[in-house]
Parts: structure tokens; sequence; C-alpha cells
């Protein structure tokens, strides 16, 4: 047996042992990064750094990132897909290449010192090349040493991509072997490894994609070659340099590690599936799907108010994404027949496993368990009234029938209604039940609504949201955009704007958060009242002062002590480890910060508040933009 927490040791310290500085996990909400809600992959944090930054860490670093993906959530609930998730990930930043990742990935799997597996249930795949880029022999090349020197076969297969006697190493397209996070950013081809986990079932002949769909091959790892930039044009463009991203899924690696054929069979859910049967006098056996949801939902919500970002349940965002994941969560414990408020106690469960690894979780337990306890009171309360308006809705399009008891025989065409979708929206509006959720009961009841049914529900929620961009960039989709101009000259404002804030409010002022688009930026700091027409002109003329002066924005590299003794404000300063970076403007500002930022205060044009609002208790929130 090996434990969650032993492999997230044994990882760091082996790449440590390879000259790696071990860094923590960044936040789940991404920083300064208007296209993605949450990190959805390690390299997220870290795109500045494969575009050629320099990290304060060095330029090979391993960490543990707390990661989520909301993009599959439907499929949450067969036996791999999960929506928080760890990567475990070492990272070259233009120092070592393919050989050496490749090397190392292999020694760290199958070497007895470390996770000692059997290189013959190995498999790994390459990229054949495609869209102007050559296959990638180098990779092959790598792979057939270290399989030789291991003692097994090597052998590559053909464009039919059968494994069979002697074949190890399958080159696939750039849908497989391509890696990239959005649809643009730093991108290249890979090299995945995958397990066997049911060798029991003899000698495989069978194609690779056949073994991945029915679970006998597992993927555990990816290694990616990063030496492309995609730009919004499509076009691929060399990097200054060549960096190394792998991921290492954390859920999948302990399942097979352990001989599980499942996530759900690892430490890592099942004290959280116990709960459930405990709560529910119900057996997993005969619920999985229900059970898995309602435990991968409550973990994600979990992580996300765990979070130090320590955002709510909202309409918009990041915040919607984490009121859909508790009201499912509520909506399949009610089909489980759980009458009581619940949520809060799996999230203790989670807590728990957690706390070690990322100690936010604890230090925020109260918040988390108040928020998952209003968000499941609210929403309880109104769900029975929302299903009946659902069904009410049904009953009107097609004749006043109960959708629960379809008369037998009856013939719905294609299964498929079409109905008024603002109404749909109107259920969200008054009952909290939300449009993708109204049409999954529906499903359940063996009908769906048509697509102009949902894309009028969805204009309607647009329409509703403060800010459309993230439902129209897709909402539950992750991925990159490029940190436009705009956006870092955004934030070096929001640097001004800070310093701005505690000449004019008192240095008990500090920031709770921020969130920046190309359009404007948002910032939450703690302050106890509304400020003044007055206070806010002031904030903006001193923030107006130091553009009009044209002073250099200069980054330096210190240990977190020195920034310390400096006076250097940082909300986030763990996050680099020991050394930070300190981005300085004049002896106006001093802050810790991972950048991107601009080199003079000159080229950022008029700054200016268009908005000062309550965020939440004891926290404003201005919006501010760039003329
Ligand atoms: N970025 C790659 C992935 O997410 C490897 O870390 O799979």
């Amino acid at each position: 047996m090996l434990s969650a927490n032993e492999l997230r040791q044994k990882y760091l310290e082996f790449f440590k042992s390879k000259g790696h500085t071990i860094i923590p996990s960044a936040s789940l909400i991404p920083e300064n990064d208007p296209s993605s809600l949450f990190t959805t992959a390690g390299m997220q944090p870290l795109v500045p750094f494969l575009m050629g930054e320099k990290h304060p860490a060095g330029n090979r670093i391993v960490d543990v990132q707390k990661c989520l993906r909301t993009g599959d959530i439907e499929d949450v609930g067969d036996n791999r897909h999960n929506t928080f998730f760890e990567m475990l990930g070492n990272w070259s930043l233009g120092d070592y290449f393919k050989e050496d990742a490749i090397k190392w990935s292999w020694e760290f799997l199958t070497d007895k010192k470390w996770l000692g597996l059997d290189p013959n249930r190995l498999y790994v795949t390459v990229f054949k090349g495609e869209d102007n880029i050559p296959r990638d022999e180098v990779a092959i090349r790598v792979w057939q040493e270290v399989l030789a020197n291991s003692g097994v076969s090597n052998g590559v297969a053909n464009e039919d991509e059968m494994i069979k006697a002697g074949i190890r190493i399958i080159p696939l397209g750039k849908d497989d072997n391509f890696w990239i996070a959005g649809a643009t950013g730093p991108c290249g081809g890979d090299t995945e490894m995958f397990y066997d986990t049911r060798p029991e079932e003899g000698e495989i002949n069978a194609k690779f994609s056949d073994l991945v769909n029915n679970f006998r091959l597992m993927e555990i790892w990816n290694d990616v070659f990063m030496e492309f930039l995609k730009t919004a044009d499509g076009k691929l463009e060399k990097l200054a340099q060549q960096n190394v991203d792998t991921g290492m899924g954390m859920e999948r690696t302990i399942t097979v590690l352990n001989g599980y054929t499942n996530i759900f069979e690892t430490e890592l859910f099942v004290p959280l599936l116990d709960k459930i049967a405990e709560l529910s006098c119900k057996k997993y056996q005969d619920n999985e799907r229900a059970f898995r949801i309602i435990v991968d939902h409550i973990k994600a919500a979990t992580m996300i108010l765990g979070d130090e970002k320590g955002i709510m349940p909202s309409n918009v965002g990041a915040g919607y994404v984490l009121r859909r994941l508790i009201r499912r969560a509520v909506r399949y414990g009610k089909l489980l027949g759980i009458d009581e408020i619940f949520t809060f106690k799996i999230a203790e469960f989670v807590i728990d496993m957690y706390k070690d690894t990322y100690p936010e979780v604890k230090k925020n337990k109260e918040f988390v368990i108040n928020q998952l306890t209003l968000e499941e009171e609210k929403f309880a309360k109104t769900l029975e009234n929302g299903i009946k308006a659902l069904k009410r809705i049904f009953a009107k399009a097609i004749g006043g029938i109960d959708p629960e008891n379809l008369p037998k025989g009856m013939i719905i065409k294609d299964n498929v209604i079409r109905v008024d979708g603002n109404e749909i929206f109107h259920i969200y509006e008054t009952y909290g039940l939300p449009p993708e959720l109204s049409q999954e009961i529906m499903t359940e009841w063996g009908i769906r609504f048509d697509e102009q049914t949902m894309k009028e529900s969805n204009e309607a929620f647009i329409k509703h949201q403060e800010l459309s961009r993230t439902a129209s960039a897709g909402m539950f989709k992750g991925g990159l955009a490029d940190s436009s101009e705009q956006t870092t000259k955004l934030h070096t404002a929001a640097h001004l704007m800070l310093a701005a804030l505690r000449q004019v409010l008192g240095s008990d002022v500090f920031q709770k958060g921020s969130n920046i688009t190309s359009e404007r930026l948002r910032f939450d700091f703690n302050f106890g009242q509304k400020m003044t027409p007055e206070q806010l002109k002031k904030v903006e003329d001193l923030a107006n002062e130091q553009i009009a002066k044209n002073i250099p924005v200069i980054s330096q590299e210190m240990t977190l002590d020195e920034a310390k003794k400096e006076g250097a404000m940082g909300v986030f300063e763990h996050k680099y480890g020991d050394k930070v970076k300190v981005y300085t403007i004049g002896d106006f500002s001093k802050e810790i910060c991972g950048g991107p930022h601009v080199d003079n205060t000159g080229v950022l044009g008029h700054f200016k508040i268009q908005k000062e609002e309550s965020s939440s208790a004891g926290v404003r929130r201005i919006k501010a933009i760039l003329e």
C-alpha cells in the first residue's frame, strides 16, 4: 500500500534529488487570467515562466498543484472522471528537455526505491507528427533505450495503433499527443504513460484506443515538451526556450499503485462514500453514480471555498460553478433520501483529508462549513417548488401529463421537447434550479429540451450575468487567454491603487483578492464602510500622479525575509517558496508579486474608478479601468 501522502512526498523528494526546487501549490482560482475560472492544470500558474520570465525558485521546479476541471462534469459518476484533482508536476523552464524528462519519469515509475511499478505493465504514447511538425524521433529513441535497459520489449506500433507482442511505444496524432491548455498559449508534443490494470487478461493484442476505452490501460503521467506558442490567429511560433511540463494524476496513480480499478476505491474517496452510506442508509454498490457525484462535488466545493482566495457561491463566474456543484450534490443527496442538511458533514472529512497538504482548507474551515450550509438551506427550501414548476412546463408542452408517469406507449418525437427557454431560466431565477440541472432532471424523466430551448435559456442567463464573458467563454471550460498588454497594464494599475488606498484609508487596508480582464480590474480589500466620493477621487488622483511621473517598475528577486524587511506587501506570499519577486514603483509601491507588469507607469493612460461597492462583510470591491 502506498498512501496519497507518501506518493506526494516521494514525488517531491525524487525530483528534489534531481536538482528541483519544491514550490507550494498555487491558488485554485487563477490570478489575472480572465479566460479561466479555475486552475485546470499544473502549468497554468507557471505560464509566464514557460514564456521566458525568470522564476524565483530557479529553472527546475516540482510541485503538487490543486486543480479543478468542470468541462467533464456530466461524466462524473463513471470510474475515472472527477472535478477536483491533484497534479504532481516537474518543470524544466528552459533547462533539461526530452531525454532527462523521459529517463526520470521511467526511473520514478519503475525503480524499487521509488514507485517500483512492473515495467511490463507500462506502455507509452508519443507524438506521431502532424501539421508540419515532425514525428518525435527523439522521444522514440530515448524510450527505446530506457525500455531496453529495463529488459522489456520496445517495439513501435504502426499506423494501425495495435499493441501486440513486442510493441510498447504507440505514436499518435495531435488529438492525443499534443498538449495545450486552451485555445492559445504555450504548447507542444507530449509523451504519455499508461498502466495495464488487468494483466490477468493475458497478453495484449488490441488497438490502443480500445484498451483505453475499456479501462484496461489507464493514463497516469503526461510529459509535455513545450516549445511552441500558439497565437490568437492559430499560428505556432517557437518559444524562446524549450520547457518540460509534466503532470502525473494523483488520484489515478494512487488507484493503480494500490491495485484498485477506479479512483473511488482509494483513500481519497472511501471515507466520504462511507459517510454518504451512513447518512442515506443506502449502499454504494446500488447507487454508484449518485454517491460518486455527491462526494466529488462536495469535495470540489470544499476545496474552492477553502482556497486562499475564498470565493462564495454567486450567480457569476467561478461563484456560479461553485453554486452549481453544491446544488447538484444536494439534489443527488435528496434522491438518495438524505433529508437533513448534510454537505458540511462530508466537508469535514474532506478538510481532514487535505489539511496537511493544503493548510488553507483547515484555516478556512468555519467559512467552508458556513457557506455550504447557507447554500444548501437556500436551495433545499426551493428545490421541490422548482421541480414542480418544471413539471408544469413539461405538462403544458405535451398536454397535461406528469413526466414521472408517462403513459405507456406515448411517443415524444426523439424524446425532445421545445419550450420557451426563458421559462427555464425563470425557474432558476425563482427557485434557484440552474438550467443545466433542469435539463438533467428532464433527462431522468427520459426527455430533453431541444437545442433552441437551451440556447434561449442560456441567453437569458447571460443577460442576467454581470460578467457575460465567463459564460460566453464557456462557463465550464478551462483554458488560457493571451496575457494581453491591457491586462498587464491593469495589473500594474492595481498595485498603484492598493498603495493609494493605503495612503487614503490607512495602512490597515490589505488586498483581499483581485481579478483582471483586458477590460477592467476588480479589486477587493478590507474596509468597514462605503468610501466617500472624496476618498475615491483622492485614490484616483494619487494613482494618476504616479502615472504622470513616468516611474520605472522594477522587479527584484529576494528571500521572503528580505522582502518583508523592505516592507513589501504580499497577500499570497507563500506562493513562490523561499525566493520571491518584488515589484517596486518608486517610493510609492512595493509588492511581492509574480508579475507580469509594465516597465514604466507612463504607458498606463488615465486611471478611473467606475464603482465601489460592498463585496462581503468588511470587504469592499472596486472596479476600475484605464482610459
Ligand atoms: N499540462 C499537462 C496536463 O495537464 C501536463 O502537466 O496534462
